[in-house]
């Protein structure tokens, strides 16, 4: 069962040398799982291959974009024949103006669609074009929800009701922070309470619809509906950051999974194919304040690349012709029937959480409700699931705070191979303990 890490381990340190953390980003790291990162030479469909030659069935899927499985044989096609035309051009495209197009029909809200290259990019950009649009400073978010890396979003979970924001990282000055609110998920009490206390100050709620990182929480039966109406009664923006579930819980993301509309959106990962691409669109009315057609600033090199517009289209094409979003549905909703089963034998207290085909094993006998609950399941014993899942072939997300993704290359062989393993691995965690 053992596998040899050797290749893994010997670059691992070679790159603590070289990067920070010998990672591109933290979370590849492993450090809330232990052990050290997998490195990966090759992937195909759902499956990694690392440089020590053993296979995985993949959960992770690029964090998200990759909804096709990796490699897709079209997508690829697409990339070599885009690069055959050149990488780049900083000018205009026909490809841009299909995907804009391509993007306003399956989200009717953006009615005009600005593409950059990472979902950090969008929700910053967003942020700013909704600050110009109502004259207000402050945004409002919520703990435990991650929009990208951008000063003003790296705000500490706040408890309680709407405390001002303290930067959640080391060179963030807490006055770019001192215009974030930050309240609990699912909590519209707290949002009122917040309207009330910041009347006429708030420019935007930013919101992730299915919170996937904080592990997948599902928003209450009115949360988003309300939260939408409360902020039109109180002439504030609501930013659908749809960077994850965007593609992913319907062709339409969150907005035509819940029949819901938002006035502006940002998009990323699966729009690009697993290329850097990510974008924002709304209302006309707002998007038009954006440069050159407004005094909003923004801009980007490389945005509207070719290439990864190209892995884009050609991603969004097939999903809109297979229409995979049943059949991900239920193999995701077979994969977490069988971890629960499993975890109720060995006597686990585990709740599995899922919404489409992104789904959080909670070491936890209580409901996950909101970033207070998330942080009290158990993440020693995630850790221990988790290595011994890896140890068995099976590659889930990292950390007990994001989600796991079932891609159109899973079939339900892998799930009932993951099913096993996870009944294995479940039993020697309850052993352990
Ligand atoms: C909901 C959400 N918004 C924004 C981002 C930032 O996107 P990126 O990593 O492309 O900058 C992420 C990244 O995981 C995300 O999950």
């Amino acid at each position: 069962m053992s596998r040899s890490r050797t290749n893994s381990a010997r670059l691992f340190s070679e790159a603590q040398s070289l990067i920070p953390g010998g990672v591109n980003s933290p979370v590849r790291a492993f450090k809330a799982v232990g052990g050290n990162p997998l490195f990966i030479e090759s992937a195909q469909g759902c499956r990694l291959r690392d440089v020590d030659g053993n296979e995985y069935i993949d959960y992770v899927g690029s964090w998200g974009p990759l909804i096709l499985g990796h490699a897709h044989p079209d997508v690829v096609r697409a990339i070599q024949q885009a690069a055959l035309r050149g990488t780049s051009y900083g000018a205009p495209t026909p490809l841009e103006v299909e995907l804009a197009r391509k993007i306003h029909h399956f989200f009717p809200s953006m009615e005009r669609v600005r593409l950059v290259s990472s979902g950090t990019e969008a929700v910053m950009s967003a942020l700013r074009v909704a600050r110009a649009f109502t004259g207000r400073d402050k945004i409002l978010k919520f703990d435990g929800c991650y929009h990208g890396h951008s000063d003003s979003l790296l705000v500490q979970s706040g408890s309680g009701v709407a405390t001002l924001g303290l930067p959640d990282s080391a060179g963030v000055p807490s006055e770019f922070t001192s215009h974030t609110l930050s309240i609990p998920f699912n909590d519209l009490e707290a949002l009122e309470k917040a309207f009330t206390k910041y009347k006429n100050q708030i420019a935007a709620v930013i919101v992730e619809p299915v919170p996937a990182n904080m592990g997948v929480i599902l928003p209450g039966p009115n949360f988003l509906s309300e939260l939408l109406l409360l902020c039109r009664k109180h002439q504030t923006l609501v930013i659908f950051d749809e960077v994850i579930t965007g593609f992913r819980l319907a062709a339409g993301g969150a907005q035509e999974f819940f029949g819901l509309s938002a006035p502006l959106t940002c998009l990323g990962k699966i729009v690009g194919g697993g290329l850097p691409l990510a974008a924002y669109g709304g209302r006309s009315d707002i998007m038009k304040l954006i440069a050159p057609d407004g005094p909003v600033y923004q801009a980007g090199t490389l945005s509207g690349n070719p290439i990864a517009v190209s892995a884009g289209l050609k991603t969004l094409d097939i999903l809109e012709t297979e229409k995979p979003y049943g059949r991900l549905e239920k193999m995701a909703a077979k994969l977490v029937e069988g971890i629960s089963q499993a975890a109720s034998h060995s006597g686990i207290a585990l709740r599995v959480q899922r919404c489409g085909s992104m789904l959080t094993p909670f070491f936890s006998d209580a409901p996950v409700t909101d970033f207070l609950s998330a942080k009290r399941s158990d993440t020693s014993l995630f850790g221990s699931f988790f290595r011994k899942m890896l140890e068995r072939g099976i590659y889930l997300a990292p950390s007990q705070f994001e989600a796991c993704f079932v891609s159109s290359a899973h079939s339900d062989q892998e799930i009932a191979v993951t099913i096993q393993r996870a009944n294995e691995a479940l039993s020697e965690v309850a052993a352990s303990v």
